[in-house]
């Protein structure tokens, strides 16, 4: 019986007010996946990922679909290093959503997200994603139908927008999701229409935060510690998720804990790892271009205006910056320029002489 509590607590009450500041990975399709998640949750700091969205219709899905977005099921549902994953389940029809989220948890996942918040013109053209924040009621009959379809010792879970075109029903999107049943809210502070513009609204988190009694995880725009420091006081919440920003800066959720930020050999041993594990799972041509499309993320400028940690940006930095902008060129990316980077850059001043005769395999 104590056991029973033990994991109702551990599992619904991840976010609960005793427990510490959570910082979750966000579930981003087409970039966040399994090799991804591993080699973050690996640097520490991270608590909690998702999957990307696992799109529901009308049919049950077969057991591979959801095998191939959360390989992790076969981990106990979590990454190597032991993070717990939640399986992010998309679409309208409660009964459904119901369906899918119990073979979900039948395969052991740790919990069920609903999203609420995907933009993109075809997922809301077929009735799913941000559409339903239109009209709250729906959010709420969709997270019912899923809780009631699962035992009570596991977590449901809602991530929403701020509403479609305008904020006019945030606070009743929160309450619709608290209504159904949702242990708690993740809130990306844009409506639809802004889709990924800056600034996030974070002010409005704190309003929908006001309106629930449930935790509330605020997500959107953070790129550097300060900004995570801001969102949490603006929004009045101490669980936050962070996506574009850890892709960025990986080190960014260990850093918001007191962590160092990643090391020129760091970066180039996560590069080296998740091009690896890619490499292993898809083949080379999936491997290159995912590990370019990390590289963009991080050759991303911090947008934000008060990064006081990254004042000036050391000459480590800067070379690293230089040698990415080098490998992102190449077509494709192949083992082998890793590996030549990885002998001879242990050292940073080797690193520097590597660079100044052009010696990164295969780019001059
Ligand atoms: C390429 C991309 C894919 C995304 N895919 C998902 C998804 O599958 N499910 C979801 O709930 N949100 C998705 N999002 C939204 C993110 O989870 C997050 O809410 C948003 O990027 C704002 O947070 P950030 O500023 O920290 O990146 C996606 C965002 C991007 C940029």
């Amino acid at each position: 019986m104590t056991e029973f509590h033990t994991d109702v607590f551990e599992r619904r009450n991840f976010f609960s007010h005793e427990a510490p500041p959570r910082t979750v990975l966000a579930p981003m399709e087409g970039v966040v996946d399994a090799m991804t998640r591993s080699v973050l949750t690996a640097l520490g700091g991270i608590d909690l990922c998702l999957t990307e969205f696992i799109r529901v219709t009308t049919q049950l899905l077969p057991e591979h679909v959801f095998y191939k977005y959360a390989p992790e099921l076969q981990n106990d549902s979590r990454t190597n290093c032991g993070t717990p994953l939640l399986v992010q389940l998309l679409g309208s029809d409660p009964a459904c959503l119901g369906d899918n989220a119990a073979r979900a948890i039948s395969l052991g996942a740790y919990g069920i997200d609903l999203n609420f918040g995907c933009p993109a013109k075809t997922v809301n053209r077929h009735d799913g994603g941000a559409s339903l924040l239109k009209d709250p009621e729906r959010v709420a009959r969709a997270v019912a139908g899923v809780r009631s379809a699962l035992p009570s010792t596991v977590s449901v879970s809602a991530k929403v927008r701020l509403g479609f075109h305008d904020k006019s029903l945030h606070r009743e999107i929160a309450q619709a999701a608290e209504s159904g049943g949702a242990d708690w809210l993740t809130v990306h502070a844009r409506t639809r229409d802004e889709g990924y513009q800056p600034p996030a609204h974070w002010e409005y988190i704190a309003s929908m935060r006001q309106a629930v009694r449930i935790p509330v995880i605020a997500n959107g725009e953070c790129w550097a510690p300060d900004d995570v420091r801001r969102m949490r006081e603006v929004s009045g919440c101490r669980h936050v998720m962070l996506g574009r920003g850890l892709l960025a800066r990986p080190s960014l959720a260990r850093e918001i804990r007191g962590g160092h930020e990643l090391t020129w050999p760091e970066s180039l041993q996560l590069l080296r790892d998740f091009y690896l594990q890619s490499l292993a799972a898809r083949g080379e041509s999936f491997a290159s271009a995912r590990l370019k499309q990390w590289l963009r993320f991080m050759s991303r400028e911090s947008s934000s205006t008060t990064d006081t940690t990254r004042s000036s940006v050391s000459g480590t930095q800067q070379l690293a910056r230089e040698v990415f902008d080098r490998l992102k060129k190449l077509e494709p990316i192949r083992l082998g320029d890793l590996e030549c980077l990885s002998t001879r850059v242990n050292d940073v001043d080797e690193l520097g002489k590597s660079l100044q005769a052009n010696v990164v395999h295969g780019v001059t």
